[in-house]
């Protein structure tokens, strides 16, 4: 029970396990899945430890011990980590290409394109001719697609609360489906260590609702 206090860290702003989008809700339901399975191998094997030291190892020939000795070579080594395996890829898997910027059934995605900079991020918005520093507005309840590249030397793009982290790398444009179910601002840093300032190197998402998006749209292109 020692880790409950640390449960309150949780609801920080860069928590991972309070989602507020449906990949970060994929994430966040795949780690308390693993936890559950994983802290239920910990007590299976702690109470193996157990009855083992306690164990009356009776009378056994030679024969019998290596055949028990095998038995759980086979069980415990190769099966039952094999078996942990599969179960864990059968819902990484499909939660994982779920995760993907697959085509919508309806429309197409807003898109913003985001650049790392040594050590800053450069937000545009391909369709409104708007230009930001550090700071994104996305409207709630849809996706966005966020096209990730990089000006100098590679970056991360990491906003826990909405999406897993992606890769900002020199010469290459990588895709992040992003979608906020809620508005509010979630603040994102970058992930990937890229100098001095790397520590410093954070932004905010701003999620609207969809009538105080247009709003912000008409206004910050006017300004422009
Ligand atoms: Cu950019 Cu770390």
């Amino acid at each position: 029970m020692l880790f409950i206090p640390l449960l309150g860290g949780c609801e920080a702003p860069y928590s991972t396990l309070s989602p507020v989008g449906p990949s970060a809700q994929m994430a966040a339901n795949l780690w308390w899945g693993m936890f559950a399975l994983f802290s239920l191998v910990m007590v299976a094997v702690i109470a193996l430890w157990v009855i083992a030291h306690r164990r009356d190892p009776g009378r056994q020939s030679p024969d019998q011990q290596q055949q028990v000795q095998q038995r759980w070579i086979i069980g415990g080594g190769l099966m039952l980590p094999l078996a942990s395996i599969i179960v864990i890829l059968a819902f990484g898997i499909p939660a994982g290409h779920r995760m993907l910027p697959l085509p919508l059934d309806d429309g197409e995605p807003l898109v913003i394109e985001v650049t790392g900079h040594q050590w800053f991020f450069s937000v545009h918005y391909p369709e409104h001719d708007i230009n930001l520093v550090d700071e994104l507005h996305i409207p709630a309840g849809v996706p966005i697609d966020v096209r990730l590249k990089s000006a100098d030397v590679i970056h991360a793009f990491w906003v826990p609360r909405l999406a897993g982290k992606v890769d900002m790398i020199p010469g290459h444009t990588n895709t992040l489906r992003l979608q906020a179910d809620a508005p509010g601002v979630y603040r994102g840093h970058c992930a990937e260590f890229c100098g001095t300032r790397h520590a410093h190197m954070q932004f905010h998402v701003h999620a609207h609702s969809a009538q105080d998006y247009a709003a912000w749209l008409s206004e910050t292109a006017a300004d422009d």
